[in-house]
C-alpha cells in the first residue's frame, strides 16, 4: 500500500498565536492514533511555517510542513511575493501551487503553475499542485478534459523522476468551501482513474502509478474512509475540518481504524 499523505492548507487563518496552540493540541492528540501508513503534511500560513516546522522536529512528530504559494522567479522586484529559497530555508518540504483560490482571486495560470513546478523542484521542494473543474465544466461534460489539461501543463518538461516528487490534487471547485458539495467516491474516483491513465500514457506504467494523487474538497470524518478507499486516491487535502488539531486526528484515526488496518 502507498503511504496515504493526509494534510491540511490553513489557508490564511491562525495568526503565530494559534498556529502554535494547534501544534500543542496537536503533539498530544497525534501519536496515540498515528500510523507508519500515514504521511501527515500541514501547510501554514507564511509566517507560521518556520516555528511550526521547528515544533514539529523538536516534538519528533513525522510531518512535513510547506507553503501556499511561491513565485517562479529566483528573486528580484517582485513586491509581496515570495521564493523558493526562502520557502526552503524555513525547512519547508513542500510547496502548494495552482489551489482555485489562486487560480481565481489571483490569476495564477497553468503556465506559470510549470515554471513554479521547475523552480520548487530545482530547490528540492516538492511541488502539491491542485487542479480542478469548475461547476460549469462539470455540468458541460469537460470536467476530466480540464482537469487533465491543467495537470498536463503543470508537469510539462519533468522527468519522470521529477513528476514522481510532484503531488497533484483533484480538488473540484464545486466541492471546496462552506457552500461545497463534496464529490461522492465515485465521482473522485472518475476522475482520478482518468488522471492516472494520463500520468500512465506520460511516464509509463510504473511510474505513473508512483505518483501521488490526493482528494480534496469538503472532506471530512464522514467521508473520509470512502474515498481513500479508492483505488486512485493516495492522499486528502483538508479545508475546513482539519482546522481544529482534534478534528484533523479524528480523519486520521478513522482512517487507520477503518481502512489501513483492515487492508492489511
Ligand atoms: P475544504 O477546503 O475542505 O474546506 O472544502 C479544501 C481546500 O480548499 O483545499
Amino acid at each position: 500500500m502507498k503511504r496515504l499523505m493526509i494534510g491540511t492548507s490553513w489557508k490564511m487563518n491562525k495568526p503565530l498565536s494559534q498556529a502554535m496552540a494547534w501544534c500543542d493540541a496537536l503533539a498530544t492528540q497525534l501519536p496515540p492514533v498515528l500510523h507508519p501508513a500515514v504521511q501527515p503534511f500541514f501547510i501554514p500560513p507564511f509566517t507560521a511555517i518556520a516555528p511550526v516546522t521547528a515544533f514539529l522536529k523538536a516534538h519528533n512528530l513525522p510531518c512535513l510542513t510547506g507553503a501556499q504559494n511561491m513565485h517562479q522567479d529566483e528573486a528580484g522586484a517582485w513586491t509581496g511575493e515570495i521564493s523558493a529559497s526562502m520557502i526552503a530555508e524555513t525547512g519547508a518540504t513542500l510547496v502548494e501551487m495552482g489551489h482555485s483560490e489562486r487560480r481565481g482571486a489571483f490569476n495564477e495560470t497553468d503556465a506559470a503553475i510549470n515554471d513554479k513546478v521547475h523552480t520548487a523542484l530545482r530547490h528540492g521542494l516538492r511541488p502539491l499542485v491542485c487542479i480542478g473543474d469548475s461547476g460549469d465544466e462539470k455540468r458541460w461534460g469537460v470536467s476530466v478534459e480540464t482537469v487533465v489539461r491543467q495537470m498536463k501543463i503543470a508537469l510539462y518538461g519533468l522527468s519522470a523522476e521529477q513528476a514522481k516528487q510532484t503531488l497533484i490534487a483533484y480538488e473540484p471547485i464545486w466541492a471546496i468551501g462552506e457552500h461545497g458539495t463534496p464529490a461522492t467516491p465515485e465521482q473522485a474516483a472518475e476522475i482520478h482513474q482518468a488522471l492516472r491513465s494520463a500520468l500512465c500514457a506520460l511516464y509509463g506504467r510504473e511510474e505513473g502509478q508512483q505518483i501521488s494523487l490526493l482528494y480534496g474538497g469538503s472532506v471530512n470524518l464522514q467521508n473520509c474512509v470512502e474515498l481513500v478507499s479508492e483505488d486512485n486516491i493516495d492522499g486528502l487535502f483538508i479545508g475546513r475540518s482539519a482546522w481544529e488539531a482534534a478534528g484533523y486526528c479524528a480523519i486520521v484515526q478513522r482512517v487507520v481504524q477503518d481502512f489501513i488496518t483492515k487492508a492489511q
